[in-house]
């Protein structure tokens, strides 16, 4: 192997049909998965660009974080099972090893738990930032708003080429998400913003400061607790989707950390990424009854209705998202905890997942429950609004954001992210003076 991961005995080689000019490429090897054909000398060669719309066939990037074999439905982080990681790690845990490449040993979790919690604060003055919005704003406008303007509060830890630098300015936004979610929430309650806590865990200072107020003692439920970090746990990250590209993409042209998370909240918030949560309960609602269930999948399977099964189906994954199984338990364990276990819309969905999963057009097509199916249920369950479930994907998915952010700044090979196109507009052609044009 060279140090670009290519055996030199493998190749691919591109011959093309009009010139007769043939190259040959390296076949790179990663660790695991399918080999990638290293293109990069193609266009100086053969003068010719690679087509690829939603790089359905294009490894933007080199990374040790996170690995998906989509047909398979196994995700890893840092090579240890999601499964693994849900059931037997803490969000912090998993978010040291996604930042760090290791799990943490006892001293060095502790001191991570401790850096990341006295960082929790933020400075005093984002509080009258928030005040600039309208408290109808969506939660996601005001985060993404929020979370760039973090630049002008914290630009002492934005030189980017400084590891260290960055390394602080990673720990701050993994520290202040949890703070900076649940104050939108607050902000659009017209409640007082409650500060953190640092005898509290993650997860447990999150859910107080969504759901404490100065007027009573509030008591987080451990078993709440242990949901909502798992819940962070299982979307910490997950390899080059749409937001992460855009945030690799944004920190490409050296541009700050916060940002660049900002750049990937906004992408993030699509319905087809991360707004998916919040259009599946948007959905059940709509359908409302089981017996109105075939009716959608009517719709669902219609090529002339937009509507598509919110919740349902993925790019990577041809299989059973391997995070919707440990979701759907955590979604049983929430109902129990809480007594709502009758909860219709859970039986709703529970009923739409099992006449889908039998349908051969969802069945021909790979379409499984993703993420995102059983993830606004449990949210509802907790009492936190539609509205804010797409922040609680963003704060979870702030560690993978900002590891892969650093990863890419540490690569030898890293370029300002520029894409070629297909030129499909008017050919070269003379200006016409404005009084010449019919
Ligand atoms: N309902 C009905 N049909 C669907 C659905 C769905 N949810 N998803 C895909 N299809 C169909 C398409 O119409 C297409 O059918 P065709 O081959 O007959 O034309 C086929 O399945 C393939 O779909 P594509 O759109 O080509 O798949 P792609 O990989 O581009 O899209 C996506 C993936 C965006 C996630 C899509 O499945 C979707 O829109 N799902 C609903 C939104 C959702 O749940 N998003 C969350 C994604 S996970 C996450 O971000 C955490």
């Amino acid at each position: 192997m060279t140090k670009d991961n290519a055996s030199p005995k493998e190749t691919v080689t591109l011959i093309n049909n009009s010139t007769g000019k043939s190259t040959e490429f390296p076949l790179l090897s990663g660790s695991v998965g399918p080999k990638v054909a290293d293109i990069r000398s193609l266009y100086a060669s053969q003068d010719i660009f690679t087509y690829d719309p939603g790089y359905m066939s294009t490894g933007s990037c080199k990374s040790a974080i996170t690995y998906i074999d989509g047909d398979a439905g196994v995700l890893l982080h840092r090579g240890y099972a999601i499964s693994d990681l849900a059931e037997h790690g803490d969000y912090l845990e998993v978010a040291y090893a996604i930042l760090k490449g290791e799990l943490p040993n006892t001293a060095q979790k502790a001191k991570f738990v401790k850096d990341i919690t006295n960082h929790s604060m933020v400075h005093e003055q984002i509080n009258f930032f928030f005040r600039g919005f309208r408290r109808d704003s969506h939660p996601m406008a005001v985060l993404c708003g929020v979370v760039g303007a973090m630049a002008a509060f914290y630009h002492d830890s934005i030189d980017i080429n400084d590891p260290h630098h960055r390394m602080i300015a990673s720990y701050r936004l993994i520290a202040k998400m949890p703070t900076v979610v649940a104050w939108t929430y607050k902000y659009a309650m017209g409640q007082p913003f409650i500060y953190p806590r640092n005898n509290l865990g993650y997860a447990e200072n999150f859910l107080h400061m969504m759901f404490a107020t100065p007027c009573e003692e509030y008591k987080v439920s451990p078993v709440l607790a242990r949901a909502m970090d798992r819940i962070l746990v299982l979307h910490a990250d997950h390899e080059q989707n749409a937001s992460t590209s855009t945030v690799r993409l944004a920190g490409s042209s050296g541009a700050n950390p916060f940002a660049c998370i900002a750049a990937g909240i906004a992408s993030l918030w699509g319905p087809a990424h991360g707004g998916a949560n919040e259009a599946v309960l948007a959905m059940l609602h709509e359908i409302g009854s089981v017996d109105r269930i075939p009716e959608y999948i009517a719709k669902a399977k219609d090529k002339d209705d937009p509507f598509r099964l919110m919740g349902f189906g993925h790019r990577v994954y041809k299989n059973y998202d391997p995070r919707a199984k440990i979701m759907q338990k955590t979604c049983h364990d929430v109902l129990n905890e809480l007594g709502v276990h009758d909860e219709p819309l859970l039986k709703l969905a529970m009923e739409l997942e099992r006449i889908a999963l039998s349908d051969p057009y969802f069945v021909e097509r790979k379409l499984f429950p993703n993420v995102d199916f059983y993830s606004g249920i449990i949210f509802r369950a907790m009492g936190i609004p539609t509205s804010m479930f797409t922040s609680l994907f963003a704060l979870a998915r702030t560690v993978g954001w900002i590891a892969q952010w650093n990863e890419m700044l540490t690569d030898p090979d890293q370029k300002i992210g520029r894409p070629r196109q297909l030129y499909v507009g008017a050919p070269p052609r003379d200006y016409v003076p404005l009084h010449k044009r019919a």
